[in-house]
């Protein structure tokens, strides 16, 4: 039922990598999810066609949306399953719009630098406007991605810069992990991966999973 879209309009900022991981746990989880790839690139496309035969029963993937077809996937989608996440471009366009304007929360991932926050802060314009239009709550949260044990000065400085302006951050960080990056390669799960195939994957998981209890907390 509840619609969480990823968007950031600055590219490479961990939308694709958040929003499938998310679905994986969830899916994991016996949740029915469905994941919109509304990014022309076609991430999760890509990622299904390594290896179709590790793609969970429970996660559909519903592929090439567009701004003539996202709401009606995402409202068919939220008829049936009990998720419904979408991984939009990075940029703004009328698609990115119709799938703020269908959220229940969108996510909006940033790697910690000031150009990430800047077009972050974008995004969130952006969702006040919508929920200004049509008269509805959208909750939004900021997601730290690739994060680092130790933290780099300007990272520092953005973080207290969100802080300063009350805006509300995941408690969990999505850290910097092979195995987040291993499952674009092979295809398949985080579930799946071997220590042969990428380094410490019980540790991803561990992460993983305390992201998604921050994100179904916030949905509430
Ligand atoms: N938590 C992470 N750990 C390791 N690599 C990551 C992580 N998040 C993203 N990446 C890598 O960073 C790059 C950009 O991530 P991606 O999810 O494609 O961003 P976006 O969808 O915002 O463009 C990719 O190469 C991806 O593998
Ligand atoms: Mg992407």
């Amino acid at each position: 039922m509840p619609v969480i879209s990823f968007a950031n309009s600055k590219g490479g900022v961990g939308k694709s990598t958040s929003a499938l991981v998310l679905s994986l746990v969830l899916a994991k989880h016996n949740s029915s999810v469905t994941l919109i790839d509304a990014d022309p690139n076609q991430p999760l496309k890509r990622w299904v066609k390594r290896d179709p035969d590790r793609v969970p029963e429970n996660l559909h993937i519903i592929p090439d949306v567009n701004e003539d077809t996202i709401l009606n996937a995402i409202d068919e989608a939220s008829s049936k399953d009990a998720f419904v996440i979408i991984d939009l471009e990075g940029s703004k366009n009328i698609t990115v719009s119709y799938a703020i304007g269908r959220s229940n929360l969108v996510i909006i991932p940033i790697q910690g630098s000031q150009l990430d926050a800047d077009q972050g802060v974008n995004v969130i314009k952006l969702i006040e406007r919508e929920k200004q239009a049509f008269a509805r709550n959208i909750n939004y949260s900021i997601l730290f991605t690739r994060s680092t044990v130790i933290q780099a000065r300007d990272v520092t400085h953005v973080r207290n810069q969100l802080k300063e302006n009350e805006i509300n951050v995941l408690p969990t960080e999505l850290m910097e992990r092979s195995a987040f990056r291993t499952i674009f390669q092979l295809g398949g799960s985080i579930y799946d991966l071997t220590n042969k195939e990428t380094s410490n994957p019980h540790k991803a998981i561990e992460n993983a999973e305390a992201f998604t209890n921050s994100v179904v907390e916030m949905l509430g």
